[in-house]
């Protein structure tokens, strides 16, 4: 594997690789990997002939009160890690060669409707530094295909809504959110746990599967069972950003004939936000 810093590098590595004939597949991250991460990869490894990661802890996606200078950075590792999965390409630039114009007069790509509420609604102009670095990531390394998790569920439907919105010539793959025994979803932020808060972090999942059954087994009050699941989570001594039930197509609220659903909850343990997400097609019980 090769790691490459610069833009004129990446487009230099890519000419290469093209004039060979290759595919190009992208994961895109902000680097500190774990499993999940390299679920991505190995998934990224099956579709296309050349895999290219980029590590980089966009600036632009993090609020003013947000984890930026304190989130992971652990490059030697992560290229370890990177090479185990079989990723030819890491493209791990500086702040300035992603923003050699600066950030503040930046253009910048911002999607409405999904963006709003949920994670948007907690975390202002988040999505549109998501949606602004990734639209980047797709010019500069043009993949044929791109590999996300769903462990970031209104990401990926913001990334979605993008490619769609703006026609850029890729295909989105969402990979499923890859758990630790206990059914806490993988997460660069996980670090950030106390041992006793990490022992608190797996309710998460666990209320998450408790309402999915409740509603395959026929609940519909909604409200109340969103109420049930929220209690419990602060009952364990956490505090909940939000507990939500969506459409998983349209991320709307979920309405009584909604087929394919989605639960979603940020919660905070301490100082630290957790989010995580389950899908439930009531299509699939019949
Ligand atoms: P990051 O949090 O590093 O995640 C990179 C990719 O890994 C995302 O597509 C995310 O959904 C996926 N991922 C994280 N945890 C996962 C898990 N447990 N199972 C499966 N996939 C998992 O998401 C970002 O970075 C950034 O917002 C980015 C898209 C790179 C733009 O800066």
């Amino acid at each position: 594997m090769r790691t490459v810093t610069t833009v004129a590098e990446l487009r230099a590595a890519l000419e290469t690789a093209r004039g060979k004939g290759r595919s190009v597949a992208l994961v895109p991250t902000m680097g500190n990997l774990h499993s999940g991460h390299i679920a991505l990869v190995k998934r990224a490894r099956d579709e296309a002939g050349l895999v290219v990661a980029s590590v980089f802890v966009n600036p632009l996606q993090f609020g003013a009160n947000e984890d930026l200078d304190s989130y992971p950075r652990t490059l030697a590792a992560d290229q370890e890690k990177l090479q185990s999965a079989g990723c030819d390409l890491l493209f791990a630039p500086t702040v300035e060669q992603m923003y050699p114009h600066g950030q503040q007069q930046l253009t910048r790509v911002s999607v409405p409707q999904v963006s709003e509420g949920l994670c948007g609604g907690s975390r202002p102009g988040h999505f549109t530094g998501v949606a602004t670095v990734v639209c980047k990531l797709f010019n500069l390394v043009q993949p044929d295909v791109a590999v996300f998790g769903q462990k970031d569920f209104q990401q990926l439907a913001v990334i979605r809504r993008m490619v769609r919105d703006l026609d850029i010539p890729v295909r989105l793959i969402g990979e499923p959110t890859v758990r630790a025994a206990n059914g806490l979803a993988l997460s660069s932020r996980n670090g950030y746990l106390s041992a006793a808060e990490r022992d608190l972090a797996p309710i998460l999942y666990r209320v998450l599967t408790t309402l999915a059954d409740q509603i395959r087994q026929g609940r519909r009050d909604h409200a109340a069972l969103l109420a049930e699941g929220r209690a419990s989570i602060e009952a364990a001594g956490l505090q909940v950003d939000y507990l939500e039930l969506r459409d998983a197509l349209s991320l709307e609220t979920a309405t009584a004939e909604s087929r394919q659903l989605v639960l979603l909850v940020a919660a905070f343990i301490g100082r630290t936000r957790l989010i995580d997400n389950l899908q439930l097609d009531l299509d699939s019980l019949e």
